[in-house]
This record gives C-alpha cells, sequence and structure tokens, in this order.
C-alpha cells in the first residue's frame, strides 16, 4: 500500500461526484479511476478530474492491482454485484445505502469482507454528521437521562421517486440513525404507509422500532408534505434534544424540561434553559470518506458504518417493508445480534 489510498469510484450520477471530489482532495487519497458505464458521464467529470482514468468498463478497475479500494456509488440493485466483484478481486470497498438490496445480500458481502479481511463499509453519512455525534455524546454521558425514544422527520414535497417508496428512498437515514443513537437493533417493527400518487409506491410512510431495553424510534417518511424537514429528537428522562439540519447554525438544541414527581403518584413537568451546544461545521461526507480511509488503514473490522451496521439497516428495511405489505402488523426480527 502507497502513502495514499488509491481509489477508484464506479457512478458518476447524483451522488458519485461528491464522493469523487472528496477522495480526490483528501491528503490520504488519490482518485485513480472513475466509471460510468455513460461514456457522456464520463466526459463531464473528466476536466473536473484531470489526474482520474475515465472508463465505462468495472473490469479496469478490478484489474488494476495498484487499486486499494473501490467505491460503489450506482443505483442500488448493482451494489452487491460491484462490491462482490471487488472483494473477490481483494480490494476494500466503500458501498452507498443501502449495503444491499436484500438481507442476503447485505449478509454474503458482509462474510466476504471478513472471510477476506477486507474492509466494507456502508454510506450511513448522517451517523458521521457532527450532530448527530453530538446526540450520542449527550446521551452517552447521561446528560439526557435515561433515554426513552425516538423521532425522526423526514418530510418535504419531492423528490417523488417511481421505483422505491418513501420508506426505501428516505428511511435508510434514519434507520442508521436510530440504531447508532440507541445502540442497539430493534426486536420488532412496523410500518403504516399510504401510496397517493402511485399504486403500489407508499409517498408518506410512518415507521416504528422496538428494542429489547423498550426504547422506541418513530421515523416519519413522506415526499407529499408541506414543510421540509430534516429532524431527529430525543426524548430523555431528563433532558430533551432535537438535530434539526435545516438550521444553519443551531444544529443541536437541549431542552432541560422533563417530568418531575413532586410527591409519591403526582408528576409535574419542569422547564429549564434552551441551549446550543457548538457543533463542528466539517463536511460530513468529508468526515465519512476519511473514516473510510482511516478503517481500510487499521483494518479494524469493527469501523464505524461497518457492513454488521449495513445489514442491521437492510433488516429494519426488510422487516418494515414486509409489515407495510402486511397492512402495519408488527414482525419480528429473528436473531437480533444485540
Ligand atoms: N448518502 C447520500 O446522501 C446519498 C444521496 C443520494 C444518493 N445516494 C446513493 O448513491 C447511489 C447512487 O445514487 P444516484 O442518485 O447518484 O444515482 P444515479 O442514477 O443518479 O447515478 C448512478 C450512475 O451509475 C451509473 N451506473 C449504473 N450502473 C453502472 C455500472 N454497472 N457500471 C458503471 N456505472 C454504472 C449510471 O450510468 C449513473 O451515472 C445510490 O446507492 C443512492 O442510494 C446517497
Amino acid at each position: 500500500m502507497s502513502d495514499r489510498l488509491r481509489v477508484g469510484v464506479v457512478g458518476l450520477g447524483y451522488w458519485g461526484p461528491n464522493l469523487a471530489r472528496n477522495f480526490a482532495q483528501l491528503p490520504d487519497s488519490e482518485l485513480v479511476w472513475c466509471c460510468d458505464s455513460d461514456d457522456e458521464r464520463q466526459a463531464r467529470f473528466a476536466a473536473q478530474f484531470p489526474d482520474t482514468r475515465m472508463t465505462g468498463r468495472f473490469d479496469d478497475l478490478i484489474e488494476d492491482e495498484t487499486l486499494d479500494a473501490v467505491v460503489v456509488a450506482t443505483p442500488v440493485p448493482t451494489h452487491h454485484a460491484l462490491a462482490r466483484r471487488a472483494l473477490l478481486a481483494g480490494k476494500h470497498v466503500f458501498v452507498e445505502k443501502p449495503l444491499a438490496w436484500t438481507v442476503a445480500e447485505a449478509r454474503e458481502l458482509e462474510a466476504l469482507a471478513a472471510e477476506r479481511s477486507r474492509i466494507v463499509m456502508v454510506g450511513h453519512l448522517l451517523r458521521f454528521h457532527p450532530a448527530v455525534v453530538k446526540l450520542r455524546e449527550l446521551i452517552e454521558s447521561g446528560e439526557l437521562g435515561d433515554v426513552l425514544y425516538v423521532y425522526g422527520n423526514r418530510q418535504n414535497l419531492g423528490v417523488i421517486r417511481e421505483d422505491e417508496n418513501a420508506l426505501w428512498s428516505l428511511g435508510v437515514h434514519d434507520i442508521s440513525v436510530v440504531l447508532y443513537l440507541l445502540g442497539g437493533r430493534p426486536v420488532e417493527v412496523s410500518a403504516r404507509g399510504e401510496c397517493y400518487l402511485r399504486p403500489g409506491v407508499e409517498d408518506v410512510v410512518f415507521g416504528y422500532l422496538k428494542l429489547a431495553s423498550g426504547q422506541v424510534g418513530h421515523l416519519h417518511l413522506s415526499w407529499l408534505d408541506p414543510h421540509k424537514m430534516r429532524k431527529m429528537t430525543v426524548v430523555g428522562s431528563k433532558r430533551m434534544a432535537v438535530f434539526d439540519d435545516m438550521e444553519a447554525d443551531r444544529k443541536v438544541t437541549v431542552y432541560d424540561k422533563g417530568p418531575v414527581l413532586t410527591a409519591p403518584g403526582k408528576i409535574s413537568t419542569h422547564t429549564g434553559d434552551i441551549t446550543s451546544p457548538a457543533v463542528s461545521r466539517e463536511e460530513p461526507l468529508r468526515i465519512e470518506c476519511q473514516a473510510f480511509l482511516d478503517a481500510v488503514r487499521s483494518g479494524d473490522p469493527g469501523h464505524p458504518a461497518n457492513a454488521a451496521e449495513g445489514v442491521a439497516v437492510v433488516e429494519v428495511l426488510e422487516a418494515m417493508q414486509r409489515s407495510l405489505e402486511q397492512g402495519g402488523a408488527p414482525v419480528t426480527l429473528e436473531g437480533v445480534r444485540a
């Protein structure tokens, strides 16, 4: 391995160029290849990445023995096949979210990474957002008391998808954040949704996750809503905290509010200060890309957003999808690893 990790990005659509830009800019990596099956996409980015070789053949990346890592930023149904081929060729792999289309595919990638001692990281971007990390610090420090429940709002008007429903399109990030904040996996989930615009594609989904600890997560996912909301609220027994990604400066707010036992059987409420802790302004995507490079260098399979985390999120997505199809019936997750 040379000083700088040699990285190739496959997929130069909407999101891939953001990953390519970061791997081209970070001092620990060198963007050696960009691959897209569309010639026009290659031509568009050739000028932006003049030191990078452009190709339409994924095999060029696989066959390059000097390439350390492959970044997969193609549509979800292609994740498993491309990541699998990269792992079999001995490359470390960063896969955009979700890790794969099915739990079986995600587990196969996890097993392959372990077998080949390669890093597989999934692009659970919000898990690297300094505000989400701050929420986790607040939880771990005990400042919020016992965390009772967490809920996410991801609503807007559009983008209206034809192929994926609101759960798969919008829910991945929120599920990864709920699991990260609560530090466990749900034993039971349910989801209800409605298809207002296209038959069979839910525009609005309400999801519910319950952990063995009794803690609960709730998600409101919609592209048919007047509000643009990107919010995660943590309700603790002592205090409550909110991450609002639509706020420019005050990303995290802590509310010193909560229930107070005034006499046996008598519960009142307390309202104190509202504060906003400092949160780094560093680009979450840059932090995420650096975390991947660090994981490759350290070889630590316990790195953030590892394959096991990717599998956990796909397990929740698949179980919630089953619940959606059964009109919101609770679905138990088998053999959940605490
Ligand atoms: N982290 C985030 O916030 C975020 C945001 C948007 C998208 N994403 C993820 O990024 C991935 C890509 O999404 P997108 O919106 O950029 O998709 P997109 O459709 O805009 O782009 C996909 C690109 O991949 C290329 N492609 C497809 N199959 C290929 C193959 N086999 N070989 C080479 N090139 C191939 C296509 O030509 C296209 O240019 C998805 O996994 C998506 O979930 C993540």
